[in-house]
């Protein structure tokens, strides 16, 4: 039986995912920030919503299929865009990527992935949008968002809720620094890891050398390890609307804002012409006070209405998550943690089992309260005084 024939839930695979990666580097993919308030909120707020089941319901024909932006997904769940796959797994975005298009769902490459875009066009097939951190030098975001269309990326996500760096206070505490720095500690972390070291670390230092951010701009894609390449791509204290309104005007495909959580920025963001908003919290990775994004979910989307795509991350453990962000007005969701667990601990058929867990899940989840197709997903399935909880924007404990 191999590790992930053991895994049963995104829990086992986080479990084993902890046995895997050296301390530093799961704590990075798995923690939040400061006293990670908003990590725990994520999964309250999902937790807290109950629902009813409905009975006598053929439901035999239940299909999750969706369309996002005009085109088929196989369920209402994409890939979130994130930094680490590559230090999960060799080539992790590339495994990763691999198992969203088996699945038919969009994959999200991260600008600060290490495996390059045109590698993933070429090699990953599928659905690919692609996710933008704003240089200050705002002519080489320019540059990189061009090379994404080049590679036929159909969605561009810019990330507007990591103004500055966030307080994540594991990281130095492991000796685990982005850029890298070879620690004492995160060495002897890394030495007491061996498996690891073989199949990831030493992968790469026998084929390609010390990993490069191999999406940054030609002036920066230096290796992990300098501080040339990272020391600008967070510095997005400057961006605003009037950087939307260009993006807008130079990316031809789906334009997405990720991290859009009030529902006055939303409708800001429609007038901009974007067409899609990822109500997110980055995983409780930033701002620990940040409102759990279920719960801020319900008052965009009922701004929003059909004007554009609303999506939702951060906190998504289980297919029944992804029923109750449908009901509360999400046409999809993102997951970050849940398919990189999975990735750390069997790279694409790791990845692939993380969304079959989640996609079994959801049509249980479906099937239980009724629903034959998600256009049927509706607060209908919720327990609860409905009227109350549409406007308190979140679902009543039971009285
Ligand atoms: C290890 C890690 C790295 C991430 N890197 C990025 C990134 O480079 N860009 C970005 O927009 N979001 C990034 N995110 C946030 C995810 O896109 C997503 O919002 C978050 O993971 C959703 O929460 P979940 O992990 O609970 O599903 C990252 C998340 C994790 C866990």
């Amino acid at each position: 039986m191999s590790a992930l024939d053991r895994c049963y839930n995104i829990n086992d695979l986080r479990l084993a995912a902890r046995r895997r990666l050296p301390r530093g580097v799961f704590e990075f993919v798995d923690r939040g920030s400061e006293d990670e308030v908003a990590l725990r909120n994520n999964r309250a707020g999902f937790e807290r919503i109950k629902l009813r089941h409905r009975a006598l319901v053929d439901v035999s024909g239940r299909n999750l299929a969706t369309t996002l932006f005009g085109k088929p997904a196989s369920m209402p769940m994409a890939i979130a865009p994130t930094g680490a796959a590559g230090l999960c797994w060799h080539e992790g975005e590339l495994e990763l990527a691999r198992a969203a298009a088996s699945a038919k769902i969009p994959f999200t490459l991260a600008t600060s992935a290490m495996t390059s875009m045109e590698k993933i066009a070429k090699e990953a097939g599928g659905r690919l949008w692609f996710q933008l951190y704003v240089w200050k030098q705002r002519e080489l975001s320019y540059q990189l968002i061009e090379r994404a269309h080049r590679n036929g990326f159909e969605a561009l996500i810019i990330t507007v809720d990591t103004i500055v760096p966030p307080n994540r206070e594991y990281n130095p505490r492991n000796g685990f620094m982005l850029p890298f720095h070879a620690t004492p500690r995160f060495i002897t972390d890394v030495a007491m890891h061996p498996q690891w070291s073989a199949r990831v670390l030493m992968k790469y230092l026998t084929t390609i050398g010390m990993p490069r951010y191999e999406n940054y701009p030609e002036p920066f894609r230096r290796p992990v390890t300098s501080d040339a390449s990272v020391r600008d791509v967070m510095r997005q204290e400057t961006l605003c609307w009037d950087d939307i309104r260009i993006f807008r005007d130079k990316w031809p495909g789906v334009l997405m804002l990720k991290g859009i959580n009030r529902p006055d920025d939303a409708v800001k963001a429609i007038e901009y012409g974007v067409d899609g908003l990822i109500v997110s919290n980055h995983g409780g990775r930033n701002m620990d006070s940040a409102v759990a994004s279920i719960d801020a979910l319900p008052e965009v989307a009922e701004a929003v209405g059909e004007r554009a795509t609303v999506i939702l991350d951060s906190g998504v453990r289980r297919g029944s998550d992804i029923v109750k962000a449908l009901a509360l007005g999400a046409k999809a969701v993102l997951t970050g943690r849940a398919t990189l667990y999975g990735t750390a601990v069997g790279g694409q058929a790791g990845a692939e089992k993380a969304i079959g867990v989640i996609r079994n899940e959801m049509d249980k989840t479906m099937a239980y309260t009724g629903c034959r197709g998600v256009e049927e997903v509706t607060t209908d399935i919720f327990f609860g005084d409905r009227e109350a909880n549409r406007l308190r924007g979140r679902v009543m404990e039971p009285v």
